[in-house]
């Protein structure tokens, strides 16, 4: 059952940009740090007002939420499979390990990390709580675990919420935090890496999937035309909305480099290894991860 802490709904992103008045809106490719003491941010290549996005991402997600796992495959022709699949690896989590599944979506993540705990460490014991800010791809993820002995097991639980501010969550309460192509969608990314501190427990690993910068210039440049070209082309075919999935490619130009992003987790109290990323598919996404020490 999904126990809503807060739901908001509202109109999908071609409605609510097409609301917006234009002169509360410039177009800005550059990347972009975030805004948290600034009365504007980001939304894609757009300039809006910091309170806004949070309810144009909302917007996004309400939109994208029926098709969402479809479009994941053709976008990436299925590669975001063996992204997931190798992050799940990487985290290599202990028996009983309790997840906070951030941004969880329709729960690509959660399925991995319990599969792997019954496959490879042959553990019942280990729990997911799946949390995300939109009610309807919450929704989707509930859909396709009601069946599975873990939901009767009571080892996945579900939340609406932000995470930039996990107000039912207590401090040191998780094992591992996992957060996959949520966190360039939120307003204030530092807050949600320190809000992932608090709730971890000591010993307790951060760590995030998502879209980053690749480096060979040649291959960015068959990057960029695939995301600008193609994807809201398919995004137009497949799920009749073309504006989401502009949004979802210029929101990820707008996010963070590697190596800032790294600071970033350095900044809120995690230890890194090294670098504290690996890059997979020439940096088109990237893992970060953090310990808690
Ligand atoms: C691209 S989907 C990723 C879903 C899933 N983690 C996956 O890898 O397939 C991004 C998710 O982030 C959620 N999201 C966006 N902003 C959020 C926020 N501030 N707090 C929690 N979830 C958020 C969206 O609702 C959406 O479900």
């Amino acid at each position: 059952m999904i126990s809503i802490t807060r739901a908001v709904r509202t109109p999908a992103l071609a409605r609510a940009v097409r609301g917006l008045s234009g002169s509360a809106i410039h177009r800005d490719q550059q990347p972009a740090r975030d805004n948290a003491h600034e009365s504007t941010t980001h939304f894609g290549f757009k300039t809006v007002p910091s309170d806004m996005k949070e309810s144009l991402v909302r917007g996004v997600f309400s939109s994208v939420a029926s098709s969402y796992d479809v479009m994941n495959d053709a976008m990436s022709m299925g590669v975001h499979r063996l992204w997931k699949d190798h992050f799940i690896r990487k985290m290599a989590p202990q028996p009983g390990a309790k997840l906070l599944d951030v941004a969880g979506g329709t729960g690509d993540i959660t399925q991995r990390f319990l599969e792997y705990q019954d496959r490879v460490n042959g553990d019942s014991t280990s729990s997911v709580h799946m949390l995300d800010i939109n009610p309807e791809m919450l929704a989707e993820g509930e859909r396709r675990f009601a069946d599975s002995a873990w939901v009767h097991d009571g080892r996945i639980s579900f939340t609406v919420g932000n995470a930039e501010h996990l107000e039912t969550i207590s401090d040191e309460t998780f094992d591992a935090y996992s957060i996959a192509f949520g966190i360039r969608n939120c307003t204030r990314p530092e807050q949600v890496v320190r809000e992932a501190y608090r709730v971890l427990k000591p010993g307790g690993r951060f760590m995030c999937l998502e879209f980053s910068r690749v480096e060979n210039p040649v291959l960015a440049a068959i990057y960029d035309f695939h995301s600008f070209n193609v994807i809201p082309r398919l995004g137009e075919a497949i799920a009749g909305d073309r504006a989401s999935y502009e949004y979802l490619v210029e929101s990820i130009r707008k996010f963070p480099a590697q190596n800032e992003f790294a600071q970033i987790i350095r900044d809120a109290g995690f230890t890194t290894i090294g670098k504290g990323y690996e890059n997979l598919t020439f940096g088109t996404v990237a893992i970060h991860t953090g310990y808690k020490f």
